[in-house]
């Protein structure tokens, strides 16, 4: 299995930032065969960039996505616009954004599936708060986040998505989960993914793991049997840091 290292750069960077630091990425990322690198920028510079990624092994993917073909839904994009604009890739069910847009695992689960439906490979996102795991909640909340979001989505399908699991308290906080905590939910994805979707599906799937990653903490990461990738907010915006994090060594 390849591991997937995914740079999902929020809100930041112009289209001109974004065509240069993918420009250099082309140019300059070494990417060993065992690994898949993408990286996720705003809307207005996927097409942009999708031009300079070219034939180039680095994959594109976009941070959202709506539920419909088409339509009058002001300010969103469709699945099929972002394969047009030359995704691979979507995020879905950032936390951020069942946070602040207040999507729910219904609007979750309904992005999904119009993503497979386009031929978008989803990478759906779920993790606890902090009050969650003080609570001793997390594995139910986990548990929760992955059935209502894979509800009535074909089997056929499910093998094009990939989970991340991020916890909310890890983002943007400095404050990593440590290997052993990542390693302990990442487990017990798989085996929720198992006991639904059967041993082969669920060995096969791709469980990356986000928050406060940086090129000092993925080896330690990596090296979990669980752990197949990273999902890289504040350190891939940085050239220097998101090439180290992509030439990660397990430890
Ligand atoms: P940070 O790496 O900045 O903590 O962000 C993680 C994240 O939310 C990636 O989607």
């Amino acid at each position: 299995m390849q591991s997937l290292i995914v740079g999902n750069w929020k809100m930041f960077k112009t289209v001109r930032e974004a065509e240069l630091f993918a420009r250099r990425l082309v140019a300059e990322l070494e990417i060993p065969p065992d690994r898949e690198v993408v990286i996720a920028p705003a809307f207005p510079a996927l097409y942009t960039v999708a031009a300079v990624l070219g034939g180039s092994a680095i994959k594109l993917a976009a941070q959202n996505v709506h539920d419909q073909v088409q339509g009058a839904f002001t300010g969103e994009v469709s699945a099929g616009m972002l394969i047009d604009a030359g995704c691979k890739y979507v995020i879905i069910g950032h936390s951020e954004r069942r946070t602040f847009f207040g999507e729910t695992d219904d609007i979750i689960r309904r992005k999904l599936s119009a993503a497979l439906a386009s031929g978008l490979r989803p990478i759906l996102c779920i993790g606890e708060t902090l009050a969650e795991r003080e609570q001793g909640a997390t594995l139910t909340v986990i548990a929760g986040q992955i059935k209502e979001g894979l509800k009535n989505i074909n089997l056929g399908d499910i093998g094009s998505v990939s989970i991340a699991y991020e916890p909310v308290w890890a983002i943007g906080t400095g404050k990593t989960a440590t290997p052993e905590q990542a390693q302990e939910v990442h487990a017990f994805i798989r085996s929720t993914m198992k006991d639904a979707y059967g041993k082969e599906l669920a060995g096969k799937l791709r469980i990356i793991y986000g928050g406060s990653v940086n090129f000092g903490n993925i080896g330690k990461l990596m090296s979990e049997k669980d752990i197949n990738g990273a999902l890289v907010g504040g350190a891939s915006l940085d050239i220097e840091s998101f090439s180290e994090i992509v030439k990660y060594k397990e430890v």
